[in-house]
């Protein structure tokens, strides 16, 4: 039986302290470790977290001073840490066998091989790729980059989904001082919301489709190969919550951090005269111009920043949240409750956000293929299912290159390191969500799209991968190396 919708309070991740900051850099940490959540009422949910709660904490940096997470893993089983969106050197990528062990000493090196290759989707690899820590791991994120909606979550090969599903995922927002000129709502109306559907069992615990619950062979049932999708939508690991709001401007930072369930969120009632959703931002930080939306796709692990003007509403109305692809639980994600005063609101949306240098893809030196193919025989790039070390593609760093990516089927493409620009989609335009900066594009069954990227920095082995998670875990991934 599922819980009542709209009687949770909208939880907000804490946002984490630094442990020490110094004239350049801000150092964090992060215990990895089980805890007992009440997520359902009454009913508890044994999770796998970052310090303790789901989602983990909100860590917040500036761009251009550097932050260092140090993760200490006192979980049961081998965790990496990916920060989603960051320009990151190759070492703190969260390279997906790039280990923290238990700093129990309860594995090692044989078991982390035999986990990884075992099983019908189990994946082949050379010993050498490699890289195992006991205990604790310091990430060093620079942040040469813009402000921007960030997360982090769990990356280790053959168990993302997993240990997404399980708990291990937070909000790392950046900020710097082109956004903070601008007068947006910031402070207590300026909220991450992370949107993630699960399932639970009768006694509350998360029910997740593993081939094994020992978890010493990565993958789904065959049922599941579409990805997993759940029956309870919860927003930052609440089901169903309230937010109540006054008759405000508000900026939500929408995340989805669903495993491979795609939405199309739609304010109901709308406001009168429609386009509630006034997007700011996306993937990669503010577009340069607002853009209006009636409803608003989100596949995962894409963001989407937008203000939501409640003054709009009259006093009292209940907002509610909708998922115009779900049915049954899934088609209603949350509900604002508007206020009944009239409050001054002195902040707007500047009809100029920012300066998008356009990349040109004319000026693309090479144009890459990326063909994302499932079937019964496995989920492949280009042919290949993921071997850590082979590299699909050898970028140069500073180089203009067109990527194109095609399928048969319904995958969001994520590429590591740096932002691209959606250039077209099906040889027309760009879509109403493709705008600014992004770091993963929505690739809908036969579509091609083409974006054009430029890598710069860090030398190394990246990522590019499906980014519905059991894809990904069934090895719909492969490395680029930058040089
Ligand atoms: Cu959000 Cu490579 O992942
Ligand atoms: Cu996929």
């Amino acid at each position: 039986e599922l819980p009542p919708a709209f009687r949770t309070p909208l939880p907000v991740p804490r946002v984490l302290e630094p442990v020490s900051t110094s004239g350049t850099t801000d150092t964090y940490d992060i215990t990895q470790l089980h805890a007992e959540l009440e997520i359902l009422p009454g009913l508890r949910t044994r999770a796998w977290t970052y310090g303790g709660t789901f989602p983990g904490p909100t860590i917040v940096s500036r761009s251009g001073r550097r932050t260092v997470v140090r993760h200490r893993n006192e979980l049961d089983r081998p965790a990496v840490v990916h920060l989603h969106g960051g320009h990151t050197p190759a070492a703190s990528d969260g390279y997906p066998t790039s280990l923290i062990l238990p700093a129990d000493g309860s594995y090692d090196a044989r078991r982390v091989h035999q986990d990884m290759s075992g099983g019908s989707h189990g994946m082949s690899m050379d010993h050498g790729a490699m890289d195992l820590t006991e205990g604790t791991r310091a990430y060093t994120y620079p942040f040469d980059q813009r402000a921007a909606t960030l997360w982090y979550h769990d990356h280790r090969m053959g168990y993302t989904g997993t240990a997404v599903w399980m708990g291990l995922a937070g909000f790392h927002l950046v900020h710097d001082d082109e956004e903070e000129r601008l007068p947006l709502p910031r402070g207590d109306r300026d909220i991450p919301l992370m949107i993630t559907d699960r399932s639970f069992a009768e006694d509350g615990s998360f029910q997740y489709p593993w081939l094994d619950s020992g978890l010493r062979t990565p993958g789904v049932r065959d049922a599941y190969m579409n990805g997993v999708l759940g029956d309870v939508v919860l927003v930052n690991g609440a089901p169903w919550p309230v937010l109540e709001t006054e008759r405000l401007r508000y900026r939500l930072r929408f995340l989805n951090g669903s495993n491979a369930r795609l939405y199309k969120l739609e304010l109901d009632p709308q406001p009168e005269g429609g386009g509630g959703f006034v997007q700011i931002g996306g993937d990669g930080g503010l577009l340069e111009a607002p853009r209006r939306h009636d409803s608003l796709e989100i596949a995962p692990a894409e963001r989407f920043d937008v203000v939501v003007d409640f003054s709009r509403y009259r006093p009292g109305t209940r907002v509610r949240l909708l998922n115009r692809f779900g049915d049954g639980s899934t088609a209603q994600v949350m509900r604002f409750d508007v206020g009944s005063g009239h409050p001054r609101d002195d902040t707007r949306v500047p009809r100029k956000l920012s300066d998008v240098p356009r990349l040109d893809p004319g000026r693309a030196s090479v144009v890459r293929d990326f063909h994302f193919r499932g079937s019964s025989a496995g989920w492949t790039i280009n042919g290949r299912e993921y071997e850590p070390g082979r590299a699909l593609a050898r970028p140069r760093l500073g180089q203009v290159e067109v990527w194109r990516f095609t399928t048969n089927f319904h995958h969001p493409v994520h590429v590591h390191l740096d932002h691209f620009q959606v250039v077209s989609r099906n040889n027309r335009g760009i879509g109403a969500y493709d705008h600014g900066w992004k770091d993963t594009v929505d690739l809908r069954p036969a579509e091609a799209v083409e974006v054009v990227t430029r890598f710069t920095d860090y030398t190394g082995a990246f990522m590019i991968h499906c980014h519905n998670l059991e894809h990904e875990d069934m090895a719909m991934m492969g490395d680029f190396v930058t040089e």
